[in-house]
């Protein structure tokens, strides 16, 4: 279908930080597949794992327990600092459990009318009709209502309006993204997260972190709201968590451990073994301070540079670990087809910034080369 306006160029493969189009000529890649290659293209270690588990079995129904399933869900449990986790196959189920989760442990403590769940002005949580209501994103609203109700919305870095919003008697969950990736790359204020994590723990409100695309140590931390230094009570990842394989999770701490019990959610496709043994690979490699550190070495490094370059077209830059957001004085998609042309893929967010989410395992050579292309095009605008 007609989803996507697609950019002239079609890929056949990748090695580490770089595609390459059927005759061969090789691209820089920001992008990660948005967030998803976080370990690069044909990671060697993620490709064994991945070959070795379809040669033993790709696939059991969530009746039965498997081996790399469990292995993967205890892993990531620890990583995150959670006490259960439910798998799924993309952010939007993620966020559509976590929003379960939320008005059935609200329902069963105080009962009906505890239902509604606060999320932020330029938030981005999905496609789905639920998630696409929990988006504050007027545009995205148009033509598919009517919409799950039960949702609203607060500006960012907003207290007061939050304070107003967190109504104990009809709130049942708060959802955030640390940092804002759809909606521009917002880094939210240790102010605002503070206040956020402080009402919802004042009021018994669910404090949920939709760490999607900042998550999976992309800010420097393997949850990013850890960065604030908050416990969050549920936590929705995807994207890269499995290296490229489709997948979700839920999340949930003490308190919403148990809000699920059998029958409340299912997914036949949640827990695959193919992607759970690419997560094992992916959360090793990834749940280590030197590993850790790196991306937040390599993101200031990409920050660093451009905010030296000092150029007129630049309005502001920003962004956590190898998450990056650059505002320019005029059109960013304009800049993100020019930047293909000369073998730098990149994304957008909005109209006037450019956003960045290279593989952690770039190098320097490679993070010097994009930003050769980045300067060279921003230099003439
Ligand atoms: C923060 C955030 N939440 C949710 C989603 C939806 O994830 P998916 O496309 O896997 O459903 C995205 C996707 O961009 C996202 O960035």
């Amino acid at each position: 279908m007609n989803t996507y306006n697609r950019l002239p160029v079609s890929f056949v493969r990748g090695k580490g930080a770089c595609l390459f189009d059927a005759a061969g000529r090789r691209y820089l890649d920001w992008t990660s597949g948005i967030a998803v290659n976080c370990l690069g293209h044909a990671y060697e270690p993620l490709v064994r794992a991945a070959r070795e588990q379809a040669e033993k079995c790709l696939h059991v129904c969530n009746y039965y327990d498997a081996e790399a399933a469990t292995a993967f869900a205890e892993k990531l449990v620890a990583a995150a600092g959670m006490k259960a986790v439910f798998l799924a196959n993309s952010g939007a189920e993620a966020n559509e459990g976590a929003c379960k989760i939320a008005r059935k442990y609200s329902l069963k403590k105080y009962g009906e009318g505890r239902h509604t769940i606060v999320t932020l002005r330029g938030s981005f949580h999905g496609r789905t009709i639920t998630t696409l209501a929990a988006t504050g994103q007027d545009a995205l609203h148009r033509d598919f209502g009517p919409f799950t109700e039960g949702f609203v919305y607060v500006p960012c870095g907003d207290i007061e309006a939050l304070n107003k919003a967190m109504d104990r008697r009809t709130v049942a969950g708060l959802l955030i993204e640390a940092v804002q990736g759809e909606g521009g790359v917002v880094p939210q204020s240790e102010a605002f997260i503070k206040a956020a994590a402080a009402f919802c723990a004042e009021r018994d409100i669910l404090l949920m972190f939709d760490e999607i695309q900042c998550g999976l140590g992309r800010t420097g931390t393997f949850l990013a709201c850890r960065g604030y230094g908050v416990e969050p009570d549920v936590v929705t990842m995807a994207k890269g968590l499995c290296g490229g394989i489709p997948v979700g999770a839920v999340m949930a701490g003490e308190k919403a451990t148990d809000v699920f019990q059998p029958g409340d959610h299912g997914s036949t496709f949640g827990g695959n073994l193919l992607a759970a043994a690419c997560g094992i690979v992916v959360l090793d490699t990834v749940n280590r301070p030197e590993f850790l550190a790196e991306i937040v070495r390599k993101g200031d490094k990409i920050l660093g540079a451009i905010r030296l370059w000092n150029l007129p077209a630049v309005t502001d830059v920003r962004g956590k670990g190898l998450m990056a957001g650059v505002d320019i004085a005029g059109d960013a998609h304009e800049v993100m087809e020019e930047a293909l042309k000369q073998g730098l893929l990149i994304l957008t967010a909005g109209k006037q910034t450019l956003r960045f989410l290279p593989p952690y395992i770039i190098s320097d050579r490679e993070i010097d080369e994009g930003l050769r292309i980045l300067k060279g095009i921003l230099e003439k605008r």
